[in-house]
């Protein structure tokens, strides 16, 4: 998946152009509404409407681009509504056509700031853009089974399929970070750099062992987080411990149908489909982590907005080691 990172505002009120924000967002064109924010200034916002001058906006939003500041009293989300309405205006297409889409390669566009996040200067633009859907994700995958981060966690052995992956690389780390035994698996070429994420053991998964999902050292696993497709049940099961879970990042509607049974039998084995439902404390966690320098984005390659239509076909070849990037 693709990500970004723009200017916007800092804090829940926008104030001004240049302070550097991370939104949160699901980063391409078929995925949801628009996200990213910033109140442009009044020459960038005119041009951003295509308009020489403000009149024909919106009231509000004209308002607070000639006055280069939210009116008084008037909200961040109520400014970003407002904006929404400008840019689906007819004849106020200009850059924003994406937007219409509900995409995320334009240059403005609305989210909600309540599912924003301040970045900080030690990450970078590239290096925060994948971590809104990959890292959440990542996350995400590991609370749904209850694994917090919070210090409370029990320590597990933790599989980590794809783990070369956007998602799978942030997987590995976290799980690192909470002193778990993670074993992952990727493809050859990606073998030392999954170790040096920090997973104790890692398998090819184009081998015997690795399609198998074998621990080397004869683990059973405690959490699964499955980030590769269709590995069936059969395989999954034997190498969980008694009360072993799966978690799905690419369920399909079997998968999804294999855990709603699972659910009705005695099994304590289980799996469990994850579809992201982000929120602003598990970006703000993640962000935190990189800043710190203990979460890092391995970056595959980055493609100009030009060439977008390039970096979303390298995506869904499934060969990325890390995160594809668009530059702004
Ligand atoms: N649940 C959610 O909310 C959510 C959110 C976003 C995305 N997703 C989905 O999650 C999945 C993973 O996304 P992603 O962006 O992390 O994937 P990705 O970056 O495309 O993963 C590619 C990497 O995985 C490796 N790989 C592929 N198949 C593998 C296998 N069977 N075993 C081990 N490694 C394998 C590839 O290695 P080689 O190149 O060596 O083959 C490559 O390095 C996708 O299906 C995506 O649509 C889910």
């Amino acid at each position: 998946m693709l990500g970004q990172v723009s200017n916007c505002s800092d804090g829940d009120l926008p104030r001004d152009t240049a302070s550097p924000c991370l939104m949160n967002h699901h980063p391409t064109t078929s995925h949801g509404p628009p996200f990213t924010y910033r109140l442009p200034a009044a020459d960038d916002f005119r041009r951003f409407l295509g308009v020489a001058s403000t009149d024909k906006a919106p009231p509000i939003a004209a308002a607070a681009a000639t006055w280069g500041r939210l009116p008084p009293l008037f909200s961040a989300a109520a400014m970003a509504t407002e904006l929404m309405r400008a840019v689906q205006y007819d004849g106020y297409g200009g850059g924003a056509a994406a937007l219409k889409n509900g995409g995320g390669l334009a240059e403005y566009a609305v989210g909600d700031v309540k599912l924003s996040a301040h970045r900080p200067p030690e990450v970078s633009a590239a290096e925060g853009a994948g971590i809104p859907t990959a890292g959440l994700t990542a996350l995400y995958g590991f609370n749904s089974v209850g694994i917090k981060f919070d210090g409370t966690d029990k320590l597990a052995n933790i599989l980590i399929t794809a783990a070369s992956g956007g998602i799978g690389h942030y997987a590995v780390q976290l799980a690192k970070l909470a002193g778990f035994h993670v074993t992952a698996t990727c493809g050859a070429r990606n073998l030392e750099l999954v170790k040096s994420l920090g997973a104790e053991e890692v398998l090819d998964y184009k081998t015997p062992e690795g399609a198998g999902l074998k621990s080397p050292s004869g683990r059973k696993y405690d959490v699964v987080i499955n980030c590769a497709k269709g590995i069936p049940w059969s395989v999954l099961k034997p190498n969980l411990s008694s009360r072993g879970k799966v978690v799905d990042i690419a369920p399909t509607a079997w998968d999804a149908m294999t855990a709603a049974v699972l659910k009705t039998t005695f099994s304590k084995k289980r799996r469990f489909p994850a579809i992201l439902a982000p929120n602003q404390k598990n970006l703000e966690f993640m962000v935190g982590l990189a800043q710190e320098g203990k979460l890092r984005t391995v970056v595959d390659s980055r493609f100009p907005l030009d060439k977008a239509e390039d970096a979303f076909s390298k995506i869904m070849e499934g060969h990325a080691t890390g995160k594809i990037i668009v530059e702004m």
